[in-house]
């Protein structure tokens, strides 16, 4: 299921937002122009990865710092932890991201 989250002028590099779309909490990001859709909620105690620091391709909770590669997903913190990394398409300024159907 394809969804629009946002516009690519809505995330400068270097920055990401929080989004809820199509019933669920997705991270987006502008890693040095790419832009890369991740679940948002952190794996620790749910922050709000949308709105960590994001440093080059590595973004960090911030509620208590766990550090994520945005590449993957994988967490670099804390190894074997991850959030969904979903695929982006860009149609003229439109981020759509497919999710998974919800069951
Ligand atoms: S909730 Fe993300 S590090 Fe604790």
């Amino acid at each position: 299921m394809e969804v629009k989250v946002g516009r690519v002028s809505d995330v400068p590099p270097g920055t990401g937002m929080a989004v809820y779309a199509g019933g669920q909490d997705i991270a987006v990001y502008n890693v040095n122009g790419e832009i890369v859709a991740l679940g948002n909620e952190c794996p620790h105690q749910s922050g709000s990865l949308g709105d960590g620091m994001l440093e080059g391709e590595i973004v960090t909770c911030p509620l208590h710092g766990w550090e994520f590669d945005t590449s993957t997903g994988a967490c670099m913190t804390v190894p074997g932890e991850s959030v969904p990394r979903h695929k982006v398409r860009i149609d003229g300024d439109d981020i759509l991201v497919d999710l998974p159907e919800e069951d």
